[in-house]
């Protein structure tokens, strides 16, 4: 598929997006929505993608927020269905079979912050910049920010972020836990593929089903959320990984895993 604010590059077993409108400081906008969703839909039905990657195109930015200029023409019933293409996305980015990793290169704001935060990893350079601005322009937030970033940081402090709508830098998001790690502006990348591909070279089923054991659970009590992970861990003892995989450490040899 030939996509025009979106590059998709694959390498080996890692996809990498890179979301591509540097002039717009990667704003999202419908069209550009649009692609990302196709990609996702492209990349679940290949069985060859096991990790990842999105990033935004530019030195300054991941991606500034939802299209304010767009956003500027828009009805209340526009914006409701500009909302509902915005989660339709983000949550097609959490259901997807292989694990997303956010690598925020920059400002990651309004919609940035939440396309970040439906990613399952989330790795960030120095500079990067994390916020919900929304509510400066008279807005809410409307690709699930209200209700990912309390989920991620607890309700005191996602309130704080989204009513003040002061942007954290890389270390406050660190310190709070919406980031797993910071690295300079020239690693960034590098550490995400290395990231990727230690994630990549573990048994894929094992890895997918294990994402989707956390999602699950998390909408789950403790103990359905027990049955659901017993029932996936059954699941993994059909597949010629885990019989490969046990094989080897009873051999002391190393293992490639295959995905079947
Ligand atoms: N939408 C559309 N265009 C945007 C944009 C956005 N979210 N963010 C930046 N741009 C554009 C600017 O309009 C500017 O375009 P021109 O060169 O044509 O004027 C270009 O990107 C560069 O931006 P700046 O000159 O403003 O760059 P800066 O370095 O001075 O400032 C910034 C960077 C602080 C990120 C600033 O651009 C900014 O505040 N952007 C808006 C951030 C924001 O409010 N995001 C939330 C949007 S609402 C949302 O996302 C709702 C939702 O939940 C769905």
């Amino acid at each position: 598929m030939v996509y025009e604010n979106i590059l998709v590059e694959k390498r080996e077993h890692i996809t990498l997006i890179t979301i591509n409108r540097p002039k717009a400081l990667n704003a999202l906008n419908s069209k550009t929505l649009t692609e990302l969703d196709q990609a996702m839909d492209e990349i679940a039905l290949d069985s060859t993608v096991r990790v990842v990657i999105i990033t935004g195109s530019g030195e300054k930015s991941f991606v500034a927020g939802a299209d304010i200029s767009e956003m500027n023409e828009k009805t209340p019933m526009e914006a409701r269905y500009f909302s509902q293409l915005g989660h339709k996305l983000m949550n097609k980015i959490e259901a997807l079979p292989q694990p997303v990793i956010a690598a925020v290169n920059g400002f990651a704001l309004g919609g940035g912050l939440e396309l970040a935060m439906a990613c399952d990893i989330r790795l960030a350079s120095e500079n990067a910049l994390f916020g919900q601005p929304e509510v400066n322009l008279g807005i809410v937030a409307g690709f699930g920010g209200t209700q990912r970033l309390p989920r991620l940081v607890g309700n005191g402090r996602a309130t704080e972020i989204l009513l003040t709508a002061e942007p954290l830098d890389a270390n406050e998001a660190y310190r709070m836990g919406l980031v797993n790690r910071v690295y300079t502006k020239e690693e960034l990348l590098d550490e995400t593929m290395k990231m990727a591909q230690k994630i990549a070279s573990k048994a894929p089923i094992a890895v997918q089903l294990t994402k989707s054991a956390i999602y699950k659970g998390e909408n789950m009590d403790l103990i359905s959320g027990q049955a659901y992970e017993a029932e996936v861990f059954a699941e993994t003892f059909n597949t010629e990984d885990r019989k490969n995989g046990f094989k080897a450490f009873l051999e002391k040899k190393q293992v490639v895993f295959q995905g079947k």
